[in-house]
């Protein structure tokens, strides 16, 4: 059955002349049909180098708009389109609203007191001239209005890289606390967070190292600065697996969604490799199947496309990031 289903999305792949990526928190079997998996870095590189008509993003809303930014010529599907990231749509340009109308259409998801009804716009009325570091998990309207953009991969280098000694960093605290670790600037950070990293504990880290002895824990900059300090490794999904790829460490703690273990057993099959705790779970990457990956390829419906005057500011920051490194 699921191989017929993999004929028939190679088929009408190679019909439409259409390149999958994929990011590393996807499901098994959408990484394994994907031309690309990797990390938010990797993929916006790739979207704005790839020769296509289509490109399937296996991942979420924020990263096929990002592909369709550097890319407006090309087909941009997304196979889920309420296939969201919370944390992105925590921070807005000049909208005011509550969470819980905002995660209307999303997976349910555990609803956290954010935000204050604070906008970007608000933010740079009170700090003028403060250049803006966006994540890139952000809406093109959030990216449009920022100076730069960043992603986990490279976040410390785009903000040193700034011409300011004070910088504003949306909406991610922990990734902005990250950098203000690993910086001089001053950072000014948005109260946003993402719910799979965040709830991650100081308790949980002591839990799998008394679990897992001989392990090393590796974690993702998305978790609070406290569990940050307790890793041996910080990295983005493709930093971490790069680290465990060329580490002489034989057995790794991962501190991330759970989809990234199984690239990370197949890159490195002699290894060991336990999620910190096997509920990072990120319901909107899950949201993609073959089936919908299918159904994209053959309704082309899914199409996403950003407003060409956001999508033109928004590729300056976009730019901005992708020339740094
Ligand atoms: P990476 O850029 O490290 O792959 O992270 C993306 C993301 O959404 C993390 O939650
Ligand atoms: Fe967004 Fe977190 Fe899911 Fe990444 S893991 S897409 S930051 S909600």
């Amino acid at each position: 059955m699921s191989s017929d289903i993999i004929d028939s999305i190679l088929h009408l792949k190679a019909q439409r002349r259409a390149i999958l990526l994929a990011h590393n928190y996807q499901r098994p079997e959408v990484q394994d049909i994907a031309d690309f998996i990797g990390d938010s870095l990797e993929l916006s590189r790739k979207a704005a180098t790839i020769d296509c008509d289509v490109i399937v993003f296996c991942g979420v809303h924020f990263m096929a708009e990002s592909a369709s930014i550097l890319s407006p010529d090309k087909i941009v599907l997304l196979p889920e389109l309420n296939a969201g990231c919370p944390m992105a749509d925590m921070v807005t340009v000049s909208e005011r609203r509550r969470v819980k109308e905002h995660f209307k259409g999303y997976v349910e998801q555990p609803v956290y007191q954010f935000p204050h009804e604070f906008t970007l716009r608000d933010m740079k009325t009170k700090y003028p001239g403060v250049p803006v570091v966006a994540y890139v998990n952000t809406t093109a309207a959030v990216k449009a209005e920022s100076d730069i953009c960043c992603t986990s991969a490279n976040v410390i280098d785009v903000v040193n890289s700034m011409d300011s000694d004070i910088i504003i960093s949306v909406p991610d605290k922990n990734l902005s606390m990250w950098a203000q670790r690993h910086s001089n600037k001053r950072i000014i950070t948005w109260d946003g967070f993402c719910n799979v990293h965040d709830r991650i504990t100081k308790t949980d880290v002591v839990q799998a190292r008394a679990t897992y002895p001989n392990a090393i824990l590796i974690a993702h900059p998305e978790c609070p600065l406290e569990v940050l300090e307790l890793a041996d490794h910080v990295a983005s999904t493709s930093g971490m697996i790069r680290f465990c790829k060329a580490s002489d460490q034989r057995e790794f703690i991962i501190a991330t969604e759970t989809g990234i273990l199984h690239r990370l057993k197949k890159d490195s099959p002699e290894k060991l490799f336990h999620p910190l705790r096997s509920d990072m779970v990120c319901p909107n990457m899950k949201m993609t199947t073959l089936n919908s990956v299918l159904k994209a390829l053959q309704e082309m419906k899914n199409i996403v496309k950003v407003d060409e005057e956001i999508r033109i500011k928004a590729k300056t920051a976009l730019d901005r990031m992708l020339s740094i490194k």
